[in-house]
């Protein structure tokens, strides 16, 4: 044990063990949080099916006291890969109140998205964002097409979807929702200076910048019944030069106030990739919980309860998360790889889960094969498997292969 992490007595019940009553009203049974992972698995018009009730039953079996869906998309015209969920006003509810119904014992929220710029090519998705800066993603810049800057009246019609999506999320069944502002998506674009060049009212100061997350954070509230859920999911720096730094993230904040539950903290983007390739070889804290030293910086001043999400892999590393004052631990790795970890974690065990990693030497090739083979995992998962554990270079072609079929799905189902 380094002497950076606190000890806790033997006999003294794990704190990510205990309950937490969020400002809503619902009370969650223990601090482990399911991040949300892209699943990929959309059935016809973008609808949950048993994949995803059997993976997300799985999850709840395996002891988190919340689960976060994958993003879900806002808007069936801007979709950030070809088999995401989509919920809007013309979505079918029936397979959601029944993806809602897979949770029995954690809270099952849903996070919601627009991707903004960073759609693909060749989804043949619209890509709007506040200005017409591209996506710089290095080698694989050309796949993301030249956005178009929103109009007044695309803004409004965004917050709109926002808020749509949330109250049917309600009505499925599903306990609260989560508003994705983090990862360089279009609410982390109008945060971002470098993103973000308008000189309207969504843009110039961080005021003015962040004008659309709390007017989408105020739309859904006004939409939904009081003890429905909601968070906000946010970076605590996009680790770009002149990007949204640490400071921005401690004034988003304190203006999300008491409008929302918590504030899940995360970094980066597509284009900086901070989440991506943090080999856990040196077992240190600040090394393994890679944003807890920066992010725990926003602890003391918050007067939101905050979740920390990125490298947690372990008990120990859980426990010091709580014990630095975040209030949720988040994972997402670890329960693709063992989706019954906490069940240990809540025991008490160290229970610590490998992670993929890969030897790759560009980044973005690296980020994008360990993505691959946890997405494998997870559609293993929702097959009732075990999960495979394939080189991430294997997994790259499988899930490209795989990619290309849902592509092929995707232009079908839009040209119907
Ligand atoms: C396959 C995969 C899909 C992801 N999809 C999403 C997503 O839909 N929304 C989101 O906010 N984060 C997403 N993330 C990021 C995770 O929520 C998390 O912030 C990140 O992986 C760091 O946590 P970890 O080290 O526990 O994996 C995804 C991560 C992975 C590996």
């Amino acid at each position: 044990m380094t002497s950076e992490f606190h000890t806790h007595e033997r006999d003294t019940a794990p704190a990510v063990a205990s309950p937490l009553r969020l400002p809503s009203g619902i009370t969650l049974p223990n601090r482990l949080v399911k991040a949300a992972m892209e699943e990929q698995l959309a059935g016809r018009g973008g609808h949950p099916d048993d994949r995803l009730v059997t993976l997300y039953r799985t999850w709840d079996r395996g002891g988190v006291g919340m689960m976060l869906t994958g993003h879900v998309m806002v808007d069936r015209s801007a979709v950030a890969q070809p088999a995401n969920i989509i919920l809007d006003a013309t979505s079918d509810l029936a397979p959601f109140r029944e993806w809602a119904a897979a949770a029995e014992t954690s809270s099952f929220w849903m996070q919601i998205n627009h991707p903004g710029r960073v759609v693909r090519r060749d989804t043949g998705s619209r890509a709007l964002a506040p200005s017409t800066v591209p996506v710089d993603a290095g080698r694989f810049s050309t796949l993301f097409p030249t956005p178009v800057p929103m109009t007044a009246s695309d803004i409004e019609d965004t917050v709109e979807r926002f808020a749509v999506t949330a109250e049917l999320a309600e009505q499925a069944g599903f306990a609260g929702v989560e508003i994705h502002a983090a990862h360089g998506y279009l609410l982390a674009q109008f945060l971002s200076p470098l993103v973000n060049k308008r000189t309207d009212q969504w843009g110039g100061g961080l005021r003015n910048r962040a004008r659309l997350l709390l007017d989408v954070v105020a739309a859904v509230r006004g939409r939904v019944r009081p003890g429905f859920g909601i968070a906000v999911k946010l970076n605590s720096a996009d680790f770009q030069r002149g990007g949204f730094d640490l400071d921005d993230a401690h004034h988003v904040i304190e203006w999300l106030g008491d409008s929302v539950d918590f504030v899940e903290l995360s970094g980066g983007s597509v284009e900086s990739l901070a989440t991506a390739g943090h080999p856990a070889d040196g077992r240190t804290l600040e090394r393994e919980a890679y944003f807890l030293k920066l992010a725990g910086q926003l602890v003391a001043d918050s007067s939101v309860p905050l979740m920390l999400t990125g490298g947690i892999r372990r008990a120990q590393v859980a426990e010091e998360v709580i014990a630095r004052g975040f209030s949720l631990v988040g994972v997402a790795t670890a329960l693709a790889q063992q989706p019954d970890g906490p069940l240990g974690w809540l025991a008490g065990e160290d229970g610590e889960v490998t992670a993929p990693c890969s030897a790759l030497r560009t980044k973005s090739l690296r980020a994008a094969a360990i993505q691959a083979s946890i997405t494998l995992r997870l559609h293993d998962l929702s097959r009732g498997r075990s999960g495979r554990t394939l080189a991430p270079v294997a997994a790259l072609v499988v899930d490209q292969y795989r990619r290309s079929r849902a592509i092929r799905r995707h232009r079908q189902e839009r040209s119907a």
